[in-house]
């Protein structure tokens, strides 16, 4: 299985993603090409909840479709029987026209418009977190019909700020006190929420939901969190007499994206959550709640790789040693993977055609956009010739997701690779579809 540590290679010397030859389906796709090994998703999906259900009674596994979603990818995630957490009207649409049953779905999101609201709750969507008092009320006018209509009242949770300040890239923290999502603890506002959706008509409050950031490599933040996330339980039943009964820890537990890089495996995440919840709840005697978690990135980083072809090649005469630095531009770049742009991220990379030769010559990996998109400021690969395959992986999350048509770059295509059959899941934007919606 291709990891950040290892790479499958075929009779002939080719990276092998999924049994299938990614020479074959770089020729068969084109390039930039997306290359999701279906298998290693289905894997991560099952090891979740696994690693969840076995050490604690109740508990959804949701997966947060903000990381990579289409059709296809909703479908799956259905298969392996977990929820489906998506935070806007596209999303949802995706996920609904995918099929996937909307009481397994959660809507997120700090500024639902009344469209998202209405669609979701129009749809039966499970849970909705609701980040704010405004739109409590907007989500108020929306289900007051639901009880004459003689359906359920619309479950809802409260996002609360859990004033935990983890360690990652400070544009992917979001639990700090200082933050746009939830609502604070200490100044009472998310307990006004609480009491407001509790004497709301065509409202069922059943739990509170905290995030504290993403691409965390341990569960330090999740731990801090859950202590302020259960004490906020112990206010609310002395407040109201309720218990909470649903406690959504978010997502965020991050994934290698080097070699060596390590991070704590999810079956040791998941004991550290459950036997501190377990803990935590019987010092304050509060019965269990039904244990959710949202990972998006712990799910599909590493089943992806990107593939591009390398094009222009310049040794660039620089002041530091060794004197030049030679530059490697590929057939993409920041529209397919904005990350090492907006979080400073770091991938490795290889050639895919030639997986097996040793990596001699120091290079930097360029994208081909207008602008100095470097993809990989430094990285061994075997000495490069344009025609070269170059495989980055641990690129499946957040990156086909974040894809834009800067330069009016049309979107590379996504491949799922499962035991030596691949198949199309988003076809390649063409030319035609740059202008489709130009007046
Ligand atoms: N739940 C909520 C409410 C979230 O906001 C997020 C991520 C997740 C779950 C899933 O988090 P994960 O397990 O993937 O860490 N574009 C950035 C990541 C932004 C994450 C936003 N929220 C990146 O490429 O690193």
């Amino acid at each position: 299985m291709l990891t950040v540590e290892s790479r499958p290679l075929t009779a002939a010397g080719h990276l092998e993603i999924g049994g299938c030859d990614a020479v074959a389906l770089a020729a068969e796709y084109g390039t930039p090409l997306y290359v999701l090994d279906e298998g290693r998703i289905r894997e991560r999906c099952r090891t979740w909840r696994q690693a969840f259900e076995s050490r604690y009674p109740s508990v959804d596994v949701e997966y947060a479709g903000k990381a990579f979603l289409c059709l296809a990818m909703a479908r799956l995630v259905d298969e392996e029987g977990l929820n489906l957490d998506v935070a806007s009207a596209g999303e949802l649409y995706t996920a609904l026209q995918a099929g996937f049953p909307p009481a397994r779905l959660v809507l997120h999101g700090n500024n639902k418009s009344r469209l998202e609201l209405e669609m979701a709750v129009g749809a039966g969507v499970g849970r909705i977190v609701v980040d704010n008092l405004a739109e409590l009320d907007l989500l108020a006018g929306v289900a007051a019909t639901l009880p004459a209509a003689g359906r359920p009242p619309q479950e809802v949770l409260i996002r609360v700020i859990p004033g935990v300040d983890p360690h990652t890239h400070r544009r992917i923290r979001t639990g700090q006190v200082d933050t746009k999502f939830g609502l604070s603890l200490t100044s009472g506002a998310a307990l006004d929420a609480v009491r407001q959706a509790v004497g709301t008509p065509g409202l069922l409050f059943t739990g509170i939901h905290g995030h504290v950031g993403s691409n965390l490599h341990d569960a330090t933040a999740h731990l801090q969190a859950l202590e302020a996330m259960l004490d906020f339980a112990v206010a609310i039943r002395d407040e109201t007499g309720l218990n909470v009964e649903e406690l959504n820890l978010g997502g965020g537990l991050g994934v290698p994206y080097l070699p060596g890089e390590s991070v704590l495996p999810v079956d040791r995440f998941a004991a550290a959550l459950t036997e501190a919840l377990v803990e935590g709840l019987a010092v304050r005697h509060l019965p269990q709640p039904r244990l959710l978690l949202e990972p998006g990135r712990a799910i599909v980083a590493e089943a992806g790789v990107t593939l591009y072809t390398v094009g222009a090649i310049k040794d660039v005469p620089v002041p530091e040693a060794p004197g030049t630095r030679r530059y490697v531009a590929v057939d993409g770049g920041m529209s397919d993977n904005p990350r090492p742009q907006l979080y400073d991220a770091v991938y490795t990379a290889f050639l895919a055609n030639r997986a097996g030769e040793t990596p001699d010559t120091e290079v930097r990996i360029a994208g081909k956009h207008c602008e100095t998109d470097v993809l990989i400021g430094s990285v061994a690969v075997p000495d490069p010739r344009p025609g070269d395959l170059l495989a980055v992986p641990v690129t499946g999350a957040y990156t086909y997701a974040m894809a834009s048509n800067y330069n009016r770059l049309p979107r590379p295509a996504v491949v799922f690779a499962r035991d030596g059959a691949a198949r199309l899941v988003v076809r390649r934007e063409t030319l035609e579809d740059l202008i489709r919606n130009d007046a």
